[in-house]
């Protein structure tokens, strides 16, 4: 709280709402007892200028291109840290000792399997359903698996639910990519790291051993960390929105995994990928430019621009960087890169995105990467989804222990019809 108060008049009122001061960014306009007061509603479609929770997990400044995740900034992370040490920072608070990060990642590994007879409820899916289709599906579906993690105001079972769904969601997104390709799932392996599990899990075979490349492995590792959380995003508030009622851990973040599916969220990877192949070489990008910037054209620059950043996304420079160690590890090359590298050249040399502060975001590169790795692009936003859950268990966490949580329930302007009286189908 600070000594300032906001002042709104509204006909005759004048209402005076408290303003709340963060550790650090923008202050909030508490206005909790506004309609009280007023007997009027704040209108705020998309939630642009509306902070919908307290938090203390992540920090965004948009305009100067900062993400921190308990104060520790993403580059640093992404260049030091491990998956498995994000994980744990974001859902305790602090980085682990060294004996508290080799408990976790045992716990971890320890939840890894799934019930087997879920292995079943794969089979009732169509072979080319989307593997988010099939995620939505599964994960929803652990809700009726593991009853004795679903009572959320039991703080231990609040942790086992989410170091379950954290350890579960590479084996349900490599058996999703299994079934899609007519493979045998194969079982977690305790020995592997929880990328490398992932990486064997998603490409190995019965008939013949797969090889984990450490670069491969250190690659796709800091994806998952550059993936793992980024504040109040539409996934996480939807998984926020769910859990605000109490529903089970599991049910919330099927609901995360459903939002993060939209290709302006999470789908956006996939489509950036296609987007990049369909332009194919450079000689074609002025006319993709052209159509992103034309009004009556629905076409958007795939990977560009994001509501929080009007600034480089700190991810995508990482990313950016990883591509080249990729290909340098696998002796790959693929001329997509060349195309992203040029067309990100020339729209940020253009003044339609330099006036609407439009830069490559998170996913812009990341399907350069992925491909390179092997993964087929309808995977992209399953390997979102996995890395997201752990922000998803996280700020699901935090809300359930925030005293000052209630039912998320907002109102709305309504410009429907006016009572008016039924009217029987005869006289219609
Ligand atoms: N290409 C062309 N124009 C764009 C783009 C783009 N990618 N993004 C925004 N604009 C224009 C938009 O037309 C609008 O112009 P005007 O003011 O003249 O109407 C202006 O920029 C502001 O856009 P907005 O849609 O009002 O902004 P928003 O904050 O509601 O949307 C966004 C943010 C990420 C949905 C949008 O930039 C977009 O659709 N980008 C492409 C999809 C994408 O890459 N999404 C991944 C986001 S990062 C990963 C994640 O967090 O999920």
């Amino acid at each position: 709280m600070t000594d300032q108060t906001a002042t709104i008049t509204l006909g005759d009122t004048s209402v005076d709402s408290p303003v709340l001061k963060g550790s650090v960014g923008p202050d909030v306009v508490d206005i909790r007892k506004f309609y009280g007061q007023t007997g009027a509603f704040t209108y705020d479609p998309g939630f642009t200028s509306t902070a919908s929770c307290e938090s203390k997990l992540t920090y965004i400044d948009g305009d100067e291109g900062v993400l921190l995740h308990r104060g520790y900034p993403i580059g640093e992370l992404a260049e030091h840290s491990s998956f498995m040490e994000v994980a744990y920072l974001l859902l305790n608070g602090e980085l682990p000792s060294a004996d508290a990060l080799a408990h976790f990642d045992n716990t971890i590994t320890r939840h890894t399997m799934l019930h087997e007879q879920l292995a079943t409820f794969y089979r009732g899916f169509r072979r080319d359903a989307h593997p988010m289709a099939i995620m939505c599906g599964v994960v929803g579906a652990l809700s009726a698996f593991y009853h004795d993690s679903t009572d959320i105001q039991d703080p231990h079972q609040r942790m086992i639910a989410s170091h379950r769904l954290i350890a579960k969601m590479p084996t349900i997104a490599a058996m999703a990519y299994k079934y899609s390709v007519g493979q045998p799932f194969i079982y977690p392996r305790n020995d592997l790291s929880y990328t490398g599990n992932f990486l064997n899990m998603t490409f190995a075979v019965p008939a013949e051993d797969y090889e984990i490349h450490p670069a491969v492995e250190r690659a796709l590792d800091r994806i998952f960390i550059l993936h793992a959380d980024h504040e109040q995003n539409a996934s996480t508030s939807t998984v926020r929105l769910a859990g605000s009622s109490g529903a089970n851990p599991f049910a919330c973040i099927a609901a995360g995994i459903a939002c993060l599916w939209g290709p302006a969220h999470g789908g956006a990877n996939e489509a950036a990928l296609n987007m990049l192949r369909e332009i194919g070489r450079p000689e074609r990008i002025p006319e993709y430019i052209a159509r992103a910037k034309d009004k009556d054209d629905p076409f958007r620059l795939m990977g560009f621009g994001h509501r929080v950043y009007k600034n480089y996304d700190p991810r995508a420079t990482v990313m950016q960087k990883t591509v080249r160690e990729v290909f340098a590890a696998l002796k790959v090359n693929d001329p997509v890169f060349e195309v992203a590298l040029q067309l990100e050249e020339m729209a940020l040399s253009d003044d339609y995105f330099a006036e609407k502060k439009l830069f490559p975001n998170v996913d812009f590169y990341s399907g350069v990467i992925l491909s390179a790795i092997g993964f087929p692009t309808t995977m992209f936003t399953a390997l979102f989804a996995l890395a997201r859950t752990v922000g998803w268990v996280a700020q699901w966490n935090e809300m359930i222990s925030d005293p000052a949580q209630k039912i998320g329930r907002p109102r709305q302007l309504y410009t429907g019809p006016t009572q008016r009286p039924y009217v029987p189908v005869d006289k219609r």
